[in-house]
């Protein structure tokens, strides 16, 4: 890829629509003398993310933008990241899909995490979708983000068991924990 972690953290941007758990291991990951990014920007497309909280809690800059799948809102969005000089974007629980031309406009340089073992299970209802298939397993996948959704080069995976009474919730729950480790290890994994 065309980025390289020189002396300088790569500044990156954490696009969220949420509660932001990703982004929270993100910033923390961040502060390690050892991570290769920085987090220097928050976005969003829903001012009652809670995520949003931690741009306080952490100083880091946040950013709400009305974000329509068009054109405009995205032409604002790039110029704006490219004003914070941001060169790396991780998705994280981020709700809307990015245009080609978004995308191509910072090609290769657009992470996502997603809560299933792709190319299992693409979209929404991960956790669900996986109960009722009867998988023995499901877990998460950070990957390269590409115009076709969940569809990018895979970087890591993370497998976790079903248990026989699972529920979505406990599910869900487990697979977040080992988000939160899938995450940066996929950035060190790009970087080193
Ligand atoms: C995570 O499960 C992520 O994989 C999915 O949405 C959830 C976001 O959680 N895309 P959080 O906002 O990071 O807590």
């Amino acid at each position: 890829m065309a980025l390289s972690a020189g002396s300088k953290k790569i500044r990156t941007a954490v696009f969220i629509s949420g509660t932001g758990s990703n982004l929270k291991s993100l910033i923390k990951f961040s502060k390690l003398k050892k991570s290769p990014i920085s987090i220097d920007l928050i976005l969003s497309n829903n001012k009652k993310a809670k995520g949003l909280l931690l741009g306080k809690m952490f100083n880091i800059k946040i950013r709400i933008f009305n974000f329509k799948k068009n054109t405009f809102t995205e032409k604002k969005i790039l110029l704006f990241l490219k004003k914070n000089k941001i060169d790396l974007i991780c998705l994280a629980g981020f709700m809307k899909i990015l245009t080609k031309n978004f995308i191509k406009n910072f090609k290769g340089k657009i992470l996502n995490i997603h809560p299933s073992l792709l190319p299992q299970f693409k979209g929404l209802n991960t956790h669900e979708r996986a109960l009722k298939n009867n998988s023995k397993y499901s877990g998460c996948t950070v990957h390269f983000v590409s115009p076709k959704l969940d569809s990018g080069k895979i970087i890591n995976q993370k497998r976790v068991k079903i248990n026989k009474n699972d529920t979505i919730k406990s599910l869900a729950r487990r697979i977040l924990i080992q988000e939160h480790k899938l995450y940066p290890k996929a950035i060190m994994k790009i970087f080193n």
